[in-house]
This record gives structure tokens, sequence and C-alpha cells, in this order.
């Protein structure tokens, strides 16, 4: 029962918020609070810029009415800069975190611990065909995204 709940809550949650949803790390919760009150998480939380181009955002959006402390700025600035850092081209499959999996293929979380776990479990992947087999994974995604995987 316990189980089904929780795959029903993966599935009705997941598709629907997962673009908007901002990466959990420190100066989250600051961000959050000082960066939604005009609109959502949603107008940025699929960005990725460099820090100098996010401290350039933040000023647009004081000219905009944002009120922000020095603190702040220094939290959200950093918190962005760290967090929505502009995507890398491509990511090593025998090397990556997870998050970086996720980011530069586009795929699920949960398939991209699924190739953490195959790896840590079997080695080094040779191949795009070998990484496709990965149970859970999505072949067609990897497939679609194979320029940007490096072994
Ligand atoms: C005082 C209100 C206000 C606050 C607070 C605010 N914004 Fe905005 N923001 C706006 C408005 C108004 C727009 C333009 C909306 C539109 O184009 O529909 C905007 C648009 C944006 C855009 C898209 C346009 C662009 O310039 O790239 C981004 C990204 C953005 N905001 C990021 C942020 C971030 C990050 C924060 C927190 C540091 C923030 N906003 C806080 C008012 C605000």
């Amino acid at each position: 029962m316990l189980r089904t709940l929780t795959i029903l809550t993966a599935i009705l949650v997941t598709p629907i918020w997962a673009q908007d949803e901002l990466p959990d790390a420190a100066g989250k919760a600051e961000t959050v609070r000082v960066c939604t009150g005009c609109h959502g998480a949603e107008m940025f939380s699929t960005s990725h810029k460099t820090a100098d181009d996010w401290d350039r955002t933040i000023t647009t959006m004081t000219e905009k009415g944002l009120a922000i402390s020095d603190a702040d700025y220094a939290t959200v600035l950093d918190y962005l800069s760290k967090n929505l850092a502009p995507m890398p081209a491509k990511v090593n499959v025998n090397k990556a975190a997870s998050a970086d999996l996720v980011r530069v293929l586009g795929i699920t979380a949960a398939q991209a611990d699924a190739i953490v776990a195959y790896r840590v479990k079997n080695g080094d992947f040779k191949d795009v065909d070998g990484v496709k087999k990965v149970a859970g994974v999505d072949a067609a995604a990897i497939d679609a995204k194979k320029d940007r995987i490096v072994f």
C-alpha cells in the first residue's frame, strides 16, 4: 500500500513540477523569499547563466522594484551562480554526479541515479549502448543526447 502510494505520488508530482523546482542547496530559502514575490520561480529556474549575468539579472529586478539587503544579495547571487550555472556541453557518464547527468542529458533524477548505481556495480561504461541498456533508462532520450556523452 505504501509502495503504491509512493509510486502514485511520484507519477502525479514529478512531471508537473520537476522543471520549475529550484535545486536544493544552501541559499534556496532566501532565493525563494527574495525572488518569488512578483513572479514564480519558473521565471528563472530553468535558466543557466554566469555569475556576471545573474548579477545583472538581480540588478534588473531592483529596477523593477525588488528591495534586497546586501546580505540577501550575496546569498542569492551565490545560490544562482552555483546552482543555475551555464550547462556544460558534455558529461562523462563514468564520473559525473547524478545531478550533472540530469542537467546535461535532460533525463529524470531516477534515470540518472540508475546510471550511477549501474556504474558503481558494474564498472565503467564503454559506449552509448551500454548506457541505454541500464534498466529504467529511456534509451531514446540517451540516443537523442549521445553527442553530449563522453567516457
Ligand atoms: C519587485 C518585483 C520582482 C521581484 C522581487 C523579482 N522580479 Fe524578476 N521580474 C519582475 C518583472 C516585472 C519581470 C518581467 C515580467 C515579464 O516579463 O512578464 C521579471 C522578469 C524576470 C526574469 C525574466 C526576464 C529577464 O530579465 O531575464 C528573470 C530571469 C527574473 N525576473 C529573475 C528574478 C530573480 C532571480 C529574482 C530575485 C533576485 C527576481 N526576478 C525578483 C519583477 C520582479
